[in-house]
């Protein structure tokens, strides 16, 4: 078990900085998730936690020690990696114990720990096959096995399930949520799959451009987030930003033909607006309900009434498309609302959902 803490850390391939001085605490036993788009940093940092990488500038502390110039197998982690390669003509119990066995651990200790995880990772039945005769979602658990039976302080991750299909992604996914309930060590956790960071996270950690944009709770970072990068990359579909002008004279921001009374929103300060200040107005999909079953309906912004463009069933729920000015808008609604293409279609958001960004630099105003 180990806290970790990385401070002002910098990387730098050649002259260019890829990470740009980073700051993070993972608490001892936390999961942690970095998320962010492809190329934003995320696998170099894990690689310099690991030891794989030098880094230029900063310190990385584990277990309140300073490993900076430590050796990778000096820092008890272990690590799951994308492209996990295992030992084709060993078998599943052989692959899993290969780190082991180069390290002095006892005959004993080695099966205690073989048996834990087969336990763990269900597969007791599978230790003699060879990797050839594995499922795809089989062999990825034989490569978590690896870094498992390590007795490690911290486990890294590196988007262990981007080569599963979605099904076995989402089984997988829980699986993982299991193993560190029962394990209780530090997970450091890396994908680009939003969803994935959300569900695992007991934190998440939003990066963009080798930059922490934001870290909090998986509801925190969805309910408010820092800025319109945060606001779109988490949650599915998208945070609709509706571009819109602040009216000092009546208090209004004006979105085409709607307007949104400021008073209505808690926790603007007009004293931080302009007047004429370019907007935009973030709304999730799941954040419109349909007026008939709004539940404070007193307390709610009402749009004026839209016209429904498209419907897209998705079973349980539909995303129902309409326009403010030439913004399209999504909403999110249940079974209940029994709508039409070409219908009239009537809206409510509580306030408190409604997120307000500089459409200039993108940074929450409210
Ligand atoms: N050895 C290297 N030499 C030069 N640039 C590198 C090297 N390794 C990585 N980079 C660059 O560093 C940046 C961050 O790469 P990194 O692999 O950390 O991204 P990532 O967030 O893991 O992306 P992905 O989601 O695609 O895996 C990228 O712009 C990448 O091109
Ligand atoms: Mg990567």
């Amino acid at each position: 078990m180990a806290e970790v803490r990385l401070k002002q850390l910098v990387k730098r391939y050649d002259k260019q900085e890829i990470i740009k001085g980073i700051d993070l605490h993972v608490q001892d036993g936390e999961f942690v998730v970095l998320v962010g788009p492809s190329g934003c940093g995320k696998s170099t940092t894990l690689r310099m936690i690991a030891g794989l990488e030098d880094i230029n500038a900063g310190t990385i502390e584990i277990a309140g020690r300073a490993v900076n110039d430590l050796q990778p197998h000096l820092r008890n982690i272990a690590m799951v990696f994308q492209n996990y390669a295992l030992y084709p003509h060993k078998t599943v119990k052989d692959n899993i114990l290969f780190g082991l066995r180069k390290s002095k651990v006892s005959r004993a200790v080695m099966d205690d720990r073989l048996k834990q995880v087969a336990t763990m990772l269900q597969l007791e039945e599978l230790l003699n096959r060879k990797p050839a005769d594995l499922s795809g979602g089989q062999r990825q658990r034989v490569a978590m096995g690896r870094a498992l039976v390590r007795d490690a302080d911290v486990f890294l991750f590196d988007e262990p399930l981007s080569n599963l299909d979605a099904k076995l992604r989402h089984h997988m996914r829980t699986e993982i949520a299991r193993i560190h309930q029962n394990l209780k060590t530090t997970f450091i956790y890396v994908t680009h799959d939003q969803v994935e960071a959300m569900t695992l996270g007991d934190r998440v950690v939003v990066m963009w451009d080798g930059e922490i944009e934001q870290m909090g709770t998986p509801m925190d970072i969805y309910l408010n987030p820092v800025n319109t990068f945060v606001a779109t990359f988490i949650g599915s579909p998208s945070m609709n930003l509706i571009p819109a002008t602040y009216r000092e004279s009546n208090g209004m921001i004006v979105m085409a033909d709607l307007e949104l009374p400021m008073e209505l929103l808690p926790g603007v300060h007009t004293a931080n607006l302009k007047d004429k200040q370019a907007l935009y107005v973030g709304i999730r999909p799941d954040f419109f309900e349909d007026v008939h079953y709004a539940s404070e309906l007193e307390a709610y912004w009402k749009l004026p009434e839209r016209t429904i463009e498209l419907i897209e069933p998705l079973g349980f729920d539909k995303e129902v498309s309409f326009s403010i000015g030439d913004q399209f808008v999504k909403a999110r609604l249940d079974l209940r609302s029994d709508l039409q293409a070409g219908n009239a279609l009537g809206l409510a958001v509580n306030p408190e959902r409604i997120l307000v960004f500089d459409r200039d630099n993108g940074m929450r105003v409210n």
